[in-house]
């Protein structure tokens, strides 16, 4: 792989109390001490389990973020969380403007307004982007990806790449059990590393591939040129499995 540093991360999406994240944490530091050279490591629980996370985590290298953050740094918004109460629980990114928060009606505008405010509370963010399987057949896979990665990099300033990641994740190939081949997914992120030129330097930019990635797959996907890493949902959910995927890229 290149220069740059692969990145896995767990998405548990809406699963697992405060009880059972801490439980997955101490299975995952008996199965994985350390995080391994060479590899960095995030875990994306739900709001409710940020902070035990944080301190099950302490001193094991792995960091933690949250799954998305309010676009309102504060104020009347019943039910949001802003990205400076996502940090005060130890999260110290968010992923941002996934598919199925897309489903429920986020748009590129508010992506864009969440990345804007993370960024300035400090947090990292990673950047969810993918086609649909109509797009896909339509063959406007790349127009897609251009649109919303324009949108949500419009919002970061070029001397903040290195608190952005984007993770390529087309939604045919989420929870399905459907992984896009790894030529399939080397060839949309290439077409996701041209189009970023257009705002920074691209070749410091990491793009994950998300997408039923598992311990049998996550080796061949990693060793295209263009592919840093996994964003992993639901074999992050076992400590085992994402502790093979993690040495799979390390
Ligand atoms: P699966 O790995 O379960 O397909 O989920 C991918 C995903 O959406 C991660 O954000």
């Amino acid at each position: 792989m290149r220069d740059r540093l692969p990145l896995i991360a767990g998405n548990w999406k809406m699963h697992k109390t405060p009880a059972e994240a801490r439980e997955w944490c101490v299975g995952f530091r008996a199965r994985l001490p350390e995080v391994p050279a060479g590899v960095e490591v995030v875990v994306c629980p739900p709001f409710t389990a940020l902070e035990p996370v944080s301190g099950a985590l302490q001193g094991h290298g792995a960091w933690v973020a949250a799954q998305t953050v309010s676009d309102q740094p504060s104020g009347p918004h019943t039910g949001e969380v802003s990205a400076s109460m996502v940090f005060s629980c130890g999260a110290r990114g968010t992923l941002l403007g996934h598919s199925e928060r897309r489903a429920m009606g986020e748009t590129d505008a508010m992506v864009a307004a969440r990345v804007r405010v993370a960024l300035a509370s400090g947090l990292r963010t990673i950047i969810c982007i993918g086609e649909s399987l109509a797009q896909r057949e339509a063959g406007v896979t790349v127009e897609v990806l251009a649109a919303q990665l324009a949108s949500a990099l419009a919002a970061v300033d070029p001397g903040e790449i290195d608190r952005v990641v984007v993770a390529y994740e087309p939604i045919w190939a989420i929870g399905t059990g459907r992984t896009a081949t790894p030529d399939m997914a080397q060839e949309a992120i290439a077409g996701v590393r041209a189009a970023a030129a257009n705002r920074l330097d691209a070749n410091l930019l990491r793009i994950l591939y998300g997408g039923s990635v598992t311990p049998a797959t996550a080796r061949e996907l990693m060793a295209a040129p263009d592919i840093d890493g996994a964003l992993v949902g639901g074999a992050s959910l076992d400590p085992e499995s994402f502790a093979r995927i993690v040495e799979a890229a390390a």
